[in-house]
């Protein structure tokens, strides 16, 4: 998380008490075993991408107009047909039902009562099914991993289709999962190892663990597959990464999907273009928050290339690294419609159930509302380039 004003809640504080997304970091860290905490907040190696993710914003000042009737604000963005609340997306995270019981509906339910969509990952505990009848008021969007059994991930389109899901999202920075060390020290497996250090981590978070045992984890998505049992279906799903993955696959789940459809892992504003010409719809600037390629430039300095690549022919979705509310108001100034969050969410979830979720997207409603408030901009389309400028020189802390 940014160093600059880090988390100072006391020991006793609790959902209520928590003001920005870093104290619900905070929460969420006393809440969880350090080895699943971990898994959410780390990145790739040395977590540089990750770092830099959050870091980028700082590269941009708001440059605020005066005079400017601001009394009555929107915060409202049409994003791929659909009016909503807020100009933010839920990020597919893989089992979101083992970080905290019941996760996917929990959040899905959150995003909805918060007026944006939930985007369900591949990799979830609750299945396609489950989450479309435990959210049916929820814009739900479905995100596809690239699968070596080809049958099964056109299946999982399928479903997704039939469930009602609006939008498809292919993710495509994943031909193999990256290295993300804090795992390899915290030996973080699923299931979890038991070694004596997991045990302890388990025995000292008490509240977690009797919730999983309530609801131990499965892969909702992958049940009946040929594989039967959680970890010879965790084996299975580790090996099912398609490195072979390419345009055509794509252009094949394109003629499948009657919906918009958004490509999620471009940093290239060639493959930007590519997105575009096999008839996608929107994309999600991103690196997968840093879990994935160490050294990876942050989505937001990307953008404004590919924001010039792409022109108005897809909808752009910044995600990764997103903290505040001015964060999304440089976003939209650098040329996306909306912004999506992973870990904003995860760690209000973990933190307070359907509450903290919620309260992690009020925060950036708020903070967003007081930012458009100052910056002069009654509206998201306001806001425009002359809205900010690159800082000349930028000392780390
Ligand atoms: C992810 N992400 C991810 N992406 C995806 O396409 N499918 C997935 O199953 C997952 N799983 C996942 C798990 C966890 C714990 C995290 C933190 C992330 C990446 C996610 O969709 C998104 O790109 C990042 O989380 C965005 O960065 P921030 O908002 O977390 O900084």
């Amino acid at each position: 998380m940014r160093e600059t004003g880090a988390s100072s809640l006391p020991r006793w504080a609790t959902l209520k008490d928590a003001c920005a997304i870093r104290d619900l970091r905070q929460l969420s860290r006393r809440r969880l075993p350090r080895a699943v905490f971990d898994y959410i907040d780390g990145g790739a190696e040395d977590e540089t991408a990750l770092r830099d993710n959050e870091d980028a914003f700082l590269d941009w000042h708001l440059v605020h107009r005066i005079a400017v009737d601001v009394a009555e604000r929107s915060h409202k963005v049409t994003l791929l047909g659909r009016e909503q609340a807020l100009p933010l997306v839920f990020s597919p995270t893989g089992l979101t039902g083992f970080y905290h019981p019941n996760g996917e509906i929990l959040a899905a339910r959150a995003a909805g009562r918060s007026g944006v969509p939930y985007t369900l990952s591949t990799m979830s505990v609750a299945s396609i099914e489950e989450v479309a009848r435990g959210a049916a008021e929820t814009d739900l969007w479905f995100q596809l991993y690239g699968l070596r059994d080809r049958d099964w991930m056109h299946g999982l389109v399928a479903r997704a289709r039939d469930a009602g899901y609006r939008v498809l999202c292919v993710t495509l920075d994943l031909p193999v999962s990256g290295r993300r060390e804090r795992d390899v020290h915290n030996r973080f497996t699923m299931p979890l190892r038991p070694s004596l250090a997991n045990l302890l981590d388990l025995a000292c978070h008490p509240g977690w663990s009797l919730g999983v045992m309530r609801s131990p984890p499965r892969f909702g998505n992958f049940e009946n597959a040929d594989t039967q049992g959680f970890t010879n279906i965790a084996q299975r799903i580790a090996g099912s990464f398609d490195a072979s993955l390419h345009w055509g696959d794509v252009q094949r789940l394109r003629e499948m999907w009657p919906g918009p459809m958004a490509i999620k892992g471009v940093m290239h504003p060639e493959d930007a273009e590519r997105a575009v010409a096999i008839g996608a719809e929107a994309i999600l600037v991103s690196n997968h928050g840093g879990r994935q390629l160490d050294h990876s430039p942050a989505p937001l300095t990307m953008l404004p290339e590919i924001a010039q690549a792409v022109g108005r022919r897809a909808e752009l979705i910044v995600d990764g690294g997103v903290r505040r509310g001015t964060d999304i108001l440089k976003a939209a100034a650098l040329g996306a419609t909306a912004c999506s969050v992973g870990r904003p969410f995860l760690w209000g979830l973990t933190a307070g159930g359907q509450a903290g979720a919620e309260k992690a997207i009020a925060m950036l409603r708020h903070e967003l509302d007081v930012a458009m408030t100052l910056l002069g901009v009654a509206t998201l389309g306001a806001v425009g380039r002359d809205h900010v400028r690159p800082v000349a020189r930028r000392t780390r802390v």
